[in-house]
């Protein structure tokens, strides 16, 4: 980034050459099937309009990361709710009685927010027959390695209904440099780049895309770190009486808790610094839910025993 500095004298280059073909090779697809932009969640705007486009119900695995919510509504698209139990994490029955035949597209997560649950490729293939249009948020798939990840990116080929989402935020904690990609069909992507902004990626931005995707040696630590870490603090939230965890592919975990989650998260807050994220933002979860990141053993640590004090209180 400090080397791109020197490029902000110049606008971006607006067909994102280095970046696409640097993402592309990182997928190996071929350059014009990726789309860079401001964020996931700008992308997630395009794809919302896609759909207004196309006149179709959109079927959303719920409970959703909100800003579809935003995208969706951005256009007057009719959101079809497909509830996720939460108890069960049963798989998607493309026959159950809430499956709206009027929704032609479909809006789904893998691995999902805010439960971590990873579906298959046996469980998401359907999908793509059933749904006219199939957007699929990957925003949370980096954290597997590349061997176990059931990505639909391999089918991209053979369906040109389909768009995968990914974003550079959450594996290469990036949230304030907003960069994420749609890769999808060039007719498609096409279409979103001359409906936005000439310029929504900025150089520093791309520049950092560019030589994240290429960190392999950070990858690796991360595949290595991440699923002990999840896993001891899994156990650790386990054994805490009033606190349900749920075993997510993410990093990150979702905990049911007897304890409202607004009146523990004020405890955690105040006498330990510890910022737990309610889950109020979604309705499908209400106060009886938090979720926790993955992080440090130390740090996990402190947050358990934060946690311990905190519902004994
Ligand atoms: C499921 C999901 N998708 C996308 C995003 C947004 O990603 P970006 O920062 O790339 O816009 C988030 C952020 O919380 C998310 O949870």
């Amino acid at each position: 980034m400090t080397e791109a500095l020197k490029q902000l004298r110049h606008y971006p280059d607006p067909g994102y050459g280095e970046l696409r073909h640097a993402l592309a090779r990182h997928h190996q697809l071929s350059a014009d099937w990726v789309l860079p932009g401001n964020g996931a969640a700008e992308l997630l705007t395009w794809a919302a309009r896609d759909l207004a486009e196309a006149g179709t119900d959109c079927q959303l695995l719920t409970p959703a990361f909100g800003d579809y919510g935003r995208a969706l509504a951005a256009f007057d698209v009719t959101v079809r709710p497909w509830p996720l139990s939460l108890t069960g994490m049963d798989s998607p029955d493309l026959a159950a009685s809430w499956l709206e035949p009027k929704a032609t597209s479909i809006l789904i997560n893998n691995p999902h927010n805010p439960t971590g649950r990873l579906f298959t490729l046996a469980e998401l293939e359907p999908l793509l027959e059933r749904f006219a249009t199939v957007i699929v948020d990957e925003a949370f798939m980096d954290f597997m390695p590349p061997d176990r990840q059931p990505s639909l990116i391999g089918h991209l080929g053979r369906y040109p209904n389909l768009v995968v989402l990914r974003s550079l935020t959450k594996f290469y904690t990036l949230p304030g440099l907003r960069i994420g990609y749609a890769l999808g069909h060039p007719d498609r992507l096409g279409r979103w780049q001359r409906w936005r902004d000439p310029w929504p990626v900025n150089a520093l931005a791309a520049a950092a895309a560019i030589a994240a995707v290429g960190d392999t040696a950070f990858q690796r630590c991360t595949w290595e770190w991440l699923p002990s870490a999840r896993e001891s603090l899994f156990s650790g939230l386990q054994a805490i009486a009033g606190l349900s965890p749920l075993l997510g592919a993410a990093n990150y975990l979702l905990v049911k808790t007897t304890t409202p989650a607004p009146l523990l998260q004020e405890r955690l807050l105040r006498r330990h610094q510890v910022l737990i994220r309610d889950c109020v933002s979604f309705a499908e979860l209400g106060v009886n839910y938090f979720r926790v990141a993955v992080r440090t053993e130390a740090e996990n640590d402190r947050l358990l025993t934060a946690l311990r004090q905190g519902i004994a209180v």
